[in-house]
């Protein structure tokens, strides 16, 4: 039997769960339950991540302290997780006694072995707030285009990455306040100490999906850099010892929630586990990290090198989901597919949302679309259409006619045991977190045991005399092709399986049990397993997601001001531009282009790198700001239109040259794709 701990990225404590989150949550409740199913000893922990200045600033808006705030969040997590099955062992806060005095002392190791450096740094101060500012709350003018009202780091118009000293009118979205340069001694974590160590470490079997290795190999080559792991007062989190009014940064406190959050656990609820057989250099027990592809980098550089640093164990691989978009988008408030956990609840049964992932899960980094109409078609079809109706089929005469007992015998035992032998290759799978192979081969088996009940036609044998033990012989083997299905679906579904356990009496549902043939057995009363899904209930639920956005509970008037400073100026309305002439408009050399391929670029989550043919001789390099709207598959063969005559613009990716046109709304954008007919290189006008 294996020891495994696994753990779950700890959710911010300043908004709610949503579909996005879900992905990674439910992926891993399913592997922690099909390893138990399997006969390994998994402790699942999670936390909330409590810290950092967007839960300060949260705090401050809704008027309350960041412990209240913290726990009001804390509790609608769990009850979210809970809605859908997530259950975890124990469930905690990084802001937790246990958590200071294990941050504490990571830190006071790294220090003691030389890991840590003190220096000045310059930075942007708001002096009405009285606070440093990150980049993220600073906007101004764009050095290089003067496009207005960019970030502290980067212009969204040009592409162009700065300091946030260099902004033109720079303002704090805080305050409105003018920021003022301001030093102070910041705290770093020696990064560069461990490149040698972490180039070996990623590279490790099964530590690291390899595509996530191949991209950290970039970083390798571009050079580590010293870490800042300290911020300056005001800062909710843990004080840095020896340096007063310095806080950790979230994220140096946030992973070491995964060692507190289990050290709880086990203080409390399992006093045979031990934290060194866990979390010593040389622990023979499985670590395994789940987390998002946009965290990476905390986990595969900061977090390994800060345990060596400190001398504990590394986690022995991290699971990493890709992104979740929904009908093929990002998600969207005012599409109403930014769905709250909560929300879906109200409308929908949980499980059929981890079936659906389930069936899309690879061990893979690629993102998932949660296409709603595929939702509906494949839950009715696969759940209710093939499984829960071999159950419904064969039940009522088991229940009916033969006193609620199987046959005395199986009737069909090599195609029984040809489901329980199906049953090792569904486990790798699972144990692979190839959950989709599983999926499709438990479905695959369904279709062998309708096709069984189709071909035995049991309601016909029961209207003929002298047929009643065939009906009884082809029914008890349905119901024991059921349940084969239905134990191995159960990690992905634990309360069907649950049901179907009561319902089939019996003790256990775990891998192993399903190796005895259910003879002379006695089931109970058959209770409807399942529900199809009603198209209006999704409906519905994206309904009330448009509402959701439209009066947030939580978010009070004060911050909504705030916000409304930090909002982009408003495109002016129909007839409010500025008036040119069509000798102005006539330079525009506008052109329908084809898109030969379109690629992610790496470093930036705006841009799309699109290969352009304008029926010239060389293709374009366009750099497009869509990324958040389109995949890079939704526009590869497509038609579009560009600026052919926009000066080429250096970027730091690469140079653009040229412009495709979309509309927008600030919510969406749309490309703009002429009629068939039109090729490339053809004038728009
Ligand atoms: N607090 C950090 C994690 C600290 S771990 C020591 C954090 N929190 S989060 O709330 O922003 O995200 C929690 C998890 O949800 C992360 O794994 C993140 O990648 C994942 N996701 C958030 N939005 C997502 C999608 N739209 N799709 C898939 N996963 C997403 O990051
Ligand atoms: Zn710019």
């Amino acid at each position: 039997m294996r020891k495994i701990l696994v753990t779950n990225a700890l959710p911010y404590a300043n908004g709610p769960i949503h579909m996005g989150h879900l992905l990674g949550y439910i992926q891993a409740d399913i592997w922690v339950r099909a390893m138990r199913a399997m006969g390994h000893d998994v402790t699942y922990v999670c936390a909330d991540d409590a810290h950092g200045t967007a839960i300060m600033l949260r705090a401050e808006a809704n008027g309350i302290s960041p412990e209240a705030q913290i726990a009001n969040v804390q509790k609608e997590h769990i009850r979210d997780f809970d809605g859908f099955g997530v259950h975890f062992d124990h469930y905690d806060s990084t802001h937790s006694d246990t958590n200071r005095a294990r941050a504490s002392e990571i830190y006071i190791k790294n220090r003691e072995a030389g890991n840590i450096a003190v220096r000045p740094v310059t930075q942007l101060f708001d002096p009405e707030k009285g606070m440093f500012l990150s980049d993220r709350f600073i906007k101004g003018i764009c050095p290089k285009c003067k496009a207005e009202d960019q970030y502290g780091d980067s212009c969204e118009v040009c592409g162009t990455t700065y300091n946030a000293t260099e902004l033109l009118n720079p303002k704090s979205t805080l305050s409105g306040a003018t920021p003022v340069e301001k030093s102070s001694d910041h705290y770093f974590f020696k990064l560069p100490n461990f490149g040698e160590y972490l180039q070996k470490w990623t590279r490790d079997e099964g530590r690291l999906p390899v595509s996530i290795a191949n991209k950290l190999d970039e970083w390798f080559d571009n050079g580590l850099n010293d870490w800042d792991i300290s911020r300056d007062a005001p800062y909710f989190g843990f004080e840095i010892p020896d340096a007063p009014n310095k806080y950790f940064y979230v994220w140096v406190d946030a992973p070491i929630g995964y060692m507190s959050s289990f050290e709880n656990y086990i203080k409390t609820k399992r006093p045979d586990l031990s934290f060194d057989d866990f979390w010593k250099k040389d622990s023979e027990n499985e670590v395994y990290h789940f987390i998002g592809k946009d965290i990476v980098y905390f986990h595969a550089l900061f977090w390994p090198a800060m345990l060596e640093g400190a001398n504990y164990r590394t986690p022995s691989g991290l699971f990493v989901n890709g992104f979740l978009t929904v009908n093929g988008q990002k998600m969207s408030k005012s599409r109403g597919t930014f769905i709250k956990a909560e929300t879906y609840l109200e409308h929908l049964n949980p499980e059929y949302l981890r079936y659906y992932f389930a069936s899309k899960l690879s061990d893979k980094v690629e993102d998932s679309d949660l296409n709603l109409d595929d939702f509906v078609q494949k839950v009715n079809s696969d759940l209710v259409g093939k499984v829960v109706n071999i159950a419904s089929r064969c039940a009522k005469f088991i229940n009916t006619k033969f006193d609620n007992k199987l046959s005395a015998t199986c009737a069909e035992p090599q195609l029984v045991q040809s489901f329980i032998d199906a049953g090792d290759s569904i486990a790798k799978a699972y144990e692979d977190r190839e959950f989709s192979a599983a999926i499709r081969e438990i479905m695959a088996l369904a279709d062998k045991a309708n096709q069984y009940i189709d071909e035995k036609k049991p309601w016909v044998l029961a209207k003929i005399e002298g047929e009643e033990q065939q009906v009884h012989d082809v029914c008890s083997v349905g119901i024991n092709l059921f349940r084969q299905l239905a134990v191995y679906l159960a990690p992905v579904l634990p309360t069907l399986a649950q049901q179907v356990q009561d319902f089939l009496q019996l003790e256990s549902f775990d891998f192993a049990s399903r190796e005895t043939i259910l003879v002379g057995h006695e089931i109970a009363l058959f209770q409807p397993l399942m529900q199809r899904v009603d198209p209006k209930a999704v409906a519905a639920m994206v309904d009330a997601s448009k509402d959701s956005l439209a009066a947030p509970a939580e978010a009070p008037k004060v911050e909504k001001k705030k916000e409304k400073k930090a909002e982009k100026k408003p495109e002016p309305k129909v007839g409010e531009a500025e008036i040119i002439g069509i000798e102005d408009f006539m330079k525009v050399d506008l052109r329908v282009a084809e898109v030969l391929e379109a690629a992610m670029v790496e470093g930036s989550d705006k841009l799309l790198q699109l290969t352009l043919n304008v029926g010239e001789a060389e293709p374009r390099n366009v750099f497009s700001g869509i990324r958040e709207f389109y995949q890079p598959e939704d526009l590869k063969g497509k038609l579009v239109v560009m600026v052919a005559n926009l000066a080429p613009r250096k970027m730091r990716f690469g140079i653009s040259n040229g412009m495709v046109l979309a509309a927008g709304n600030g919510d969406g954008v749309w490309v703009i794709s002429p009629e068939s007919g039109a090729i490339p290189g053809d004038k728009v006008s």
